[in-house]
């Protein structure tokens, strides 16, 4: 078995290797025009050890079994698709090829998009014995952290690499996954505060709102950043820049705002039903906290924003409160 995860290693090290060398050839260029049109740099291609998998559909087979390892071996990776009927080929062809490493910086999976508007945009490396996405951050092997410094958490490969290329270095992704508790666990032994910087469309929107209470739950500190009105993290620093990236990481609201003000859009206030139906919602909401002066304060800041009055809040969430007890 540990036979096996070394051999697995090995492979992976070998595939990223060849597919970051495909970007050299004039078949690759291709992928080079793509990644240079994403203004990537050579420095950030390479940092990130990014690549092409060629039009051809077994040349990482007819590689890999050239430097030795057997066709068991080969289908345990995930790279290569055996299948009776059709035949032996790579999983992975003309796509850019996105290595996925954990904190040791050893590759133990890949993500590959397509160049054009083919689906699915972006295909990842089955589960292996080396990859298991719920327990893994793209880009926590180059994050620069610490405890005293917050951790970005994106949606994307893209957000990563952009991100870190515009000096934002603590930035980290999820993949398009749901944000697990296993995650949220691997980020607290680095930090305390987590930055969640998720697409701004409703996708995004909802991911959030889920990973919030996983991160609260293991101990972290946890806000959200706004990038509308643009899509995602690169798409934002492109269009704005990093020195108005910076300002919104400065601006990250506090995730419980972020909660009512999504629950806010579902209600009219204007209308006096409508109105009681939201406040009784954000009493309920408010339960969450659990410490008097934490849980008084929320009362009052939300008291302050709606003119509810902290007396009239307070007791709505304590007869939640009581209900539940
Ligand atoms: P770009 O279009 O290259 O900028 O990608 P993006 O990261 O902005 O894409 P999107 O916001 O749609 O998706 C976020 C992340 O979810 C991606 O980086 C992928 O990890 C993942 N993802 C997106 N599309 C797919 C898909 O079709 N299949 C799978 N398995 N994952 C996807
Ligand atoms: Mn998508
Ligand atoms: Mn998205
Ligand atoms: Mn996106
Ligand atoms: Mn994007």
């Amino acid at each position: 078995q540990a036979d096996l995860k070394s051999k697995l290693l090995d492979i992976n090290k070998e595939a990223a290797k060849y597919f970051y060398y495909q970007l050299k050839t004039p078949g690759g260029k291709i992928a080079l025009d793509y990644l240079q049109n994403r203004q990537l740099s050579e420095e950030t291609i390479k940092q990130f050890g990014l690549g092409y998998s060629n039009k051809f559909s077994d040349d990482l087979y007819r590689y890999l079994r050239g430097l030795g390892y057997d066709d068991s071996t080969l289908k345990e990776s995930g790279l290569i698709t055996m299948d009776e009927k059709k035949g032996v080929f790579d999983k992975f062809w003309n796509r850019v090829m996105f290595p996925i490493m954990d904190v040791n910086n050893k590759v133990i999976g890949f993500g590959g998009r397509v160049m054009g508007d083919g689906l699915p945009k972006y295909l990842n490396s089955p589960e292996t014995k080396l990859f298991d996405k719920s327990r893994n951050l793209y880009g926590l092997n180059f994050a620069r952290i610490s405890r005293k410094k917050n951790i970005l958490i994106c949606e994307g490969y893209m957000d990563v690499i952009a991100l870190h290329q515009a000096g934002f270095t603590n930035a980290v992704a999820s993949l398009g996954t749901a944000f697990t508790g296993l995650q949220a666990n691997l980020l607290k032994r680095y930090t305390d505060e987590v930055l969640i910087t998720y697409d701004s469309d409703e996708a995004g929107t909802k991911a959030a709102l889920r990973a919030i209470p996983i991160l609260k739950a293991a101990g972290l500190s946890t806000k959200v950043i706004d990038m509308r009105p643009y899509k995602d993290p690169d798409e934002f620093i492109k269009a704005l820049g990093a020195e108005e990236f910076q300002k919104r990481i400065e601006e990250a609201r506090n995730s419980f705002y972020f909660e009512i003000d999504v629950l806010e859009k579902n209600y009219d206030l204007s209308d006096p039903e409508h109105k009681t139906k939201f406040y009784n919602e954000i009493g309920k909401k408010l339960l969450v906290f659990t410490e008097e002066i934490e849980r008084n304060n929320y009362i009052e800041a939300i008291a302050n924003r709606y003119n509810i009055g902290f007396d009239n809040l307070r007791k709505l969430v304590n007869r939640y409160g009581a209900r539940l007890i």
